[in-house]
């Protein structure tokens, strides 16, 4: 099995920055592909103040060492000679699907990998815009992705396995991350599980049955959990559940996944948790 040295990353928003930083953490040579100078400038940024962060808390010795890894640019073709692309920008299908068409034709190397770091979109209708659709996968990371230790592999029905293989080694060996194993489905097992989970907490909520503190306790001290579901939806942004919610539904059509009014409203007046300072809870 070839390793895979050169990384690409498309998209260096907070989880195409935080992929390009562990990868750079692990001694690749990284090439972070961004869409415009100004969101290029950005993505930067958002990598120098994590790797300083780092630096700071002792975790890594030298932040510009790890920087030296990365080049950010805005030029796709930068990733002609990359072993894996991993692909991260906004979720919708259509810039997805585009995406890869071009990834395809500018990717030379005929073992490179193709992956996406997609929430919801099936792994399929990405494959499908390439002409080596066994070379594509879904590798799924969590956020903040330098904390959390789960990869989600996914490899759609047309994947060989000799490509999910180098890509369970590349995560596990090389990122030293853990991998699972997911069918093509939305929500994959994580967001499968969770989403419906917190989807349940906001319906307790909204119905008056209990308090969104009462709620979040008695899942913290009665069931060891860190934090509790309506704290961990404002942390993920109400508006990222509502989505994968809705692409959950569109999926299985099942009521469990129906997002309830309440999550539609807070969406709609801007209240989406930590990002904007208010969601169930309100934040200095
Ligand atoms: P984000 O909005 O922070 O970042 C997306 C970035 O992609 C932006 O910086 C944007 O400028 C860039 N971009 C958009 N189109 C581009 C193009 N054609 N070429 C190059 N760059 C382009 O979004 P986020 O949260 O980082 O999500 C990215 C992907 O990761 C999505 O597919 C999302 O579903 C997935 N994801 C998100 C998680 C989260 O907790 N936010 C967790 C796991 C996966």
């Amino acid at each position: 099995m070839t390793s895979i040295e050169r990384v690409g990353v498309v998209g260096g928003g907070l989880m195409g920055s935080g992929i390009a930083e562990v990868n750079a953490r692990a001694g690749k040579d990284v090439i972070v592909v961004e869409s415009s100078p100004a969101a290029v400038e950005a993505a930067r940024q958002r990598l120098e103040s994590s790797l300083k962060r780092a630096e700071s808390r002792g975790k890594i010795e030298s932040a510009d060492a790890v920087l030296a890894q990365v080049r950010v640019v805005d030029d796709l073709t930068a990733l002609a000679d990359r072993d894996i692309v991993i692909e991260a920008i906004v979720e919708d299908e259509q810039a997805k699907t585009d995406l890869f068409r071009r990834l395809d034709e500018i990717v030379t190397s005929p073992d490179a990998i193709l992956a996406s770091n997609t929430s919801s979109i099936p792994i399929m209708k990405l494959a499908v815009a390439t002409k080596r659709p066994t070379h594509v996968l879904g590798v799924h990371f969590f956020n903040p992705v330098p904390v959390l230790k789960l990869v989600e592999l996914v490899p759609s029905l047309m994947t060989d396995e000799a490509t999910t293989e180098r890509a369970r080694a590349f995560v596990q060996d090389d990122l030293g991350k853990t991998a699972i194993d997911c069918q093509d489905r939305a929500g994959f097992v994580v967001n499968a599980l969770l989403i419906p989970f917190i989807l349940s907490a906001i319906r307790m909520f909204e119905s008056g049955f209990a308090s969104a503190e009462d709620i979040d306790h008695g899942l913290v001290l009665g069931a060891a959990h860190p934090q509790g579901p309506l704290a961990l939806a404002d942390l993920i942004g109400l508006d990222t559940v509502k989505a994968v919610a809705e692409s959950l539904y569109e999926e299985f059509k099942e009521p469990l996944y129906a997002a309830p009014p309440l999550l539609a409203r807070m969406v709609e007046a801007g209240l989406l948790g930590r990002k904007t300072g208010r969601g169930f809870y309100t934040y200095g």
